[in-house]
């Protein structure tokens, strides 16, 4: 393949080829609905028309016709032929809209998970896209950051193996002949969740092990899958921003683990290397990026206006450049681009697949696993038909569950909570009120209608939480309670004593003081998509059980933050049998413990964990170790449990996490039934980078959890022995 790409880059002026490497938005590119705009962002960034019909990407732009339009007008003003690449954000659904990511990270169904990706791709590439800028894999222990809705959460094992879902998913088998498949493109590489404070864009300083143990396995994992792009993060990894760091790019992204696919910068990342201080201009700016491996450069002129003169005068080798636009030039190849420039692109095919039944159905699907239960004390769900239902607040009859990065998802066509609840229990017996505004306090009339329908009511259930711009990308808070207004709704229908439910709708675990000390009942709903209320309603009533469990942790206060589960134990952990009253790691003022931790959801049943047991006490190198747990249903009701494994090693070269999970199992239990849910250890799950960085395991002392959360667990100790003489001895 490369021979006919390198001839082709032979006969390309170098203006051509650095062009290639420019990525701009939709509005430049004329036979699109957005002509006319091409003045205006084009003069601002300097740009000829001659640069735009040589632009290597478009950023942003879907609709099979538009596509067409643009790539036939392309084709015939680009001198050499070569087709625009079509690069859109499809995070979690094109048009059918899926839950948001964390949500999915909540469902622990990577079957799912991936069938989202594959129906997102199919949506996708039938309306003109070839490359999806996901999947988003960065680690997140924040959610102050209001991009933690885009990640599947806290821990890198689960992390992983979603990452590779998703691209399984959008990638499928091969590219060149699967047209309703796309390109993935991992992001953000690397550990853009780790901002400081939870401030978007903000500093990221990591140690170099906090990275390889925590933020870099789910993109490892993502190009070990075969992911055709990586994206670079905004921010800076030890003191470089990502777009300009050659030990992330260079050193690590492209030699140690062997990627040489496209490198894209994230929306003007390259020249905000300027405001970032590493750059004095938008020269310097290019220098660093071509220097670091950047291939694209997204929505700034960097490259177009600066690498000519650069390779002029001797201070980049224009080696570079052909190298960045051989990769380019190979993933078009590969999407099958130059014999096929249309690729998918078809509007019959586009109105029959976008947004049909069937995709409604896998995203309610979907988002029934990704709902959590996180509170029912006395039963009080599921409701039950024939009670009179009072539904109150400002999600009763809301669109906004789609969330942010929600594509072409439109809220007018996503299923409302109140509407799933009239299809299941019909509108006689269900009174519905806004109480109030999701960030706007209830005026008099809208408390007294609640509360008057509230009066009437069996059971409230509440319908609060954040609006999707309240998270996703810039959405950054500092307070994560719910609105005030919400807490004061709250507040007044507490006093009719009466059985309340609340459902969550919000990007971000929130902090829940006033909220789960004050209800019966709380399911997090995130933002479950374009059948969200359809399918909250089956959980409300039961039709469903709840299956989910939460892959981030819940915070007890935003003071705890960061909290998660695979923590160090310090030198004075809180609890230890010989810990002081005070000197030791604590708050004066709240527990060292989330309110919610990873791993954590009810089910409408109760289950039962009993008769762990280990293989051996002592493996070699080259045993395997199983583990064995009976888990019953103790209830009245089928239900399912996500059985979890986690491992710790009690003592490395380094500090090693409290816990670590392993491997986790899914169990379908009807009432009184009971499974012998089965695991295995070996040794290589057992490898950390100890203080000189080798990826190894130590002989000696671990400890096995198993249980349905990082919490309850019952554990059991064995020992991993290297040698002959360290078996003889153990
Ligand atoms: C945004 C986001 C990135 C997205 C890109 C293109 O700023 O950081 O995730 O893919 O720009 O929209």
């Amino acid at each position: 393949m490369d021979h006919q790409l390198l001839s082709l880059i032979h006969q390309m002026t170098r203006e051509e080829k650095i062009a290639q490497l420019m990525q701009l938005a939709a509005p430049f590119f004329e036979g699109g609905e957005n002509e006319g705009q091409i003045t205006g962002p084009m003069a601002s960034m300097g740009i000829s028309e001659q640069t735009v019909r040589n632009a290597g990407s478009v950023l942003g732009l879907a609709g099979a016709k538009q596509v067409i339009d643009i790539q036939q007008a392309h084709l015939k003003s680009n001198r050499l032929g070569i087709p625009l690449l079509f690069m859109a954000d499809i995070i979690h659904g094109y048009r059918t809209i899926f839950p948001v990511t964390l949500a999915i990270g909540c469902s622990w169904d990577l079957e799912l998970a991936e069938k989202s990706a594959e129906i997102a791709a199919k949506e996708a590439a039938v309306s003109g896209i070839h490359v999806t800028f996901a999947p988003m894999v960065d680690l997140v222990r924040d959610p102050r950051w209001g991009r933690v809705m885009e990640s599947t959460g806290e821990d890198p094992y689960l992390n992983s193996l979603f990452a590779r879902a998703f691209v399984r998913g959008f990638q499928g088998k091969d590219l060149s002949t699967e047209t309703d498949r796309v390109a993935a493109c991992v992001k953000h590489f690397a550990a853009y969740g780790a901002a400081e404070a939870g401030r978007d864009y903000n500093t990221v300083d990591l140690s170099e092990r906090q990275l390889r143990e925590f933020y870099l396995p789910a993109y490892k994992a993502a190009l070990d899958e075969g992911c055709e792009m990586v994206m670079t993060a905004f921010n800076t990894v030890d003191g470089i921003p990502a777009s300009g760091n050659k030990w992330l790019m260079r050193d690590l992204l492209r030699e140690e683990w062997g990627f040489d696919g496209v490198l894209i910068s994230d929306w003007g990342a390259v020249k905000e290397m300027i405001p970032h201080g590493v750059a004095a201009d938008e020269a310097e700016a290019a220098h660093k990026a071509i220097q670091a491996g950047v291939d694209i450069e997204m929505m700034t002129p960097c490259y177009i206006n600066h690498l000519d003169t650069l390779v002029e005068i001797g201070a980049v080798e224009e080696r570079l450049i052909d190298e960045a636009v051989l990769r380019i030039l190979r993933l078009k190849k590969k999407l099958g681009l130059f014999e096929h420039p249309l690729r998918g692109a078809d509007p019959e095919r586009e109105r029959a697949i976008v947004f049909c039944e069937d995709h409604r159905q896998a995203s309610r699907k979907l988002a029934e696993k990704s709902c959590v239960l996180l509170k029912n004390d006395n039963n009080v769900l599921p409701l039950k038909l024939g009670q009179k239902i009072a539904l109150i607040g400002p999600f009763a009859k809301s669109g906004d569950i789609l969330g942010p990065w929600s594509g072409l998802g439109s809220k007018e066509e996503a299923v409302q909570l109140y509407d799933g609840m009239v299809s299941i229990m019909g509108a006689s017996l269900l009174a519905v009120a806004e109480g109030c505004g999701v960030e706007t306090a209830a005026t008099e009339q809208q408390m007294n209608e609640a509360l008057q329908i509230a009066h009437h009511a069996d059971v409230i259930v509440l319908a609060l939480g954040e609006h999707s711009d309240m998270s996703g990308e810039a959405g950054s808070r500092a307070d994560i309670r719910l609105p005030q207004a919400q807490l004061d709704l709250l507040a007044q229908l507490k006093s009719l004593n009466k059985p309340m439910v609340t459902i969550l709708f919000n990007g971000r675990p929130l902090d829940l003081h006033g909220v789960v000390d004050q209800v019966d009942a709380v399911l997090e709903a995130w933002f479950p998509g374009s059948e969200g209320g359809a399918a909250i309603a089956d959980l409300l009533f039961g039709n469903v059980q709840p299956v989910g469990r939460l892959s981030m942790s819940f915070p007890y206060s935003v003071g705890q933050i960061p909290v998660y589960y695979n923590a160090f134990n310090t030198g004075r952990p809180k609890g230890a049998p010989d810990a002081q009253e005070r000197y030791i790691s604590q708050y004066l003022d709240i527990p060292n413990e989330p309110l919610f931790p990873f791993g954590f959801g009810l089910s409408y049943t109760t289950f039962a964990y009993e008769d762990a047991q280990l293989s051996a006490e002592t493996i070699t190198e080259e045993q395997t170790l199983t583990i064995k747990v009976r888990v019953s249903n103790t209830g009245n009701v089928p239900g399912e449990e996500v059985v979890q494994l986690y491992v710790r090693d009690m003592s490395g070269d380094v500090v090693r996490p409290l816990k670590e999970l392993k491997a986790f199992r899914r169990v379908s239990l009807q009432p009184g039934e009971s499974e012998e849910v089965c695991f295995s250890i070996t040794e290589p799950q057992l490898r950390y980078y100890h203080a000189d960085y080798k990826y190894a395991s130590d002989a000696g002392d671990f400890i096995v959890y198993v249980g349905p959360n990082s919490r309850d667990t019952m554990e059991l100790r064995f020992q991993l022995v290297k040698n002959k003489q360290e078996m003889s001895e153990a």
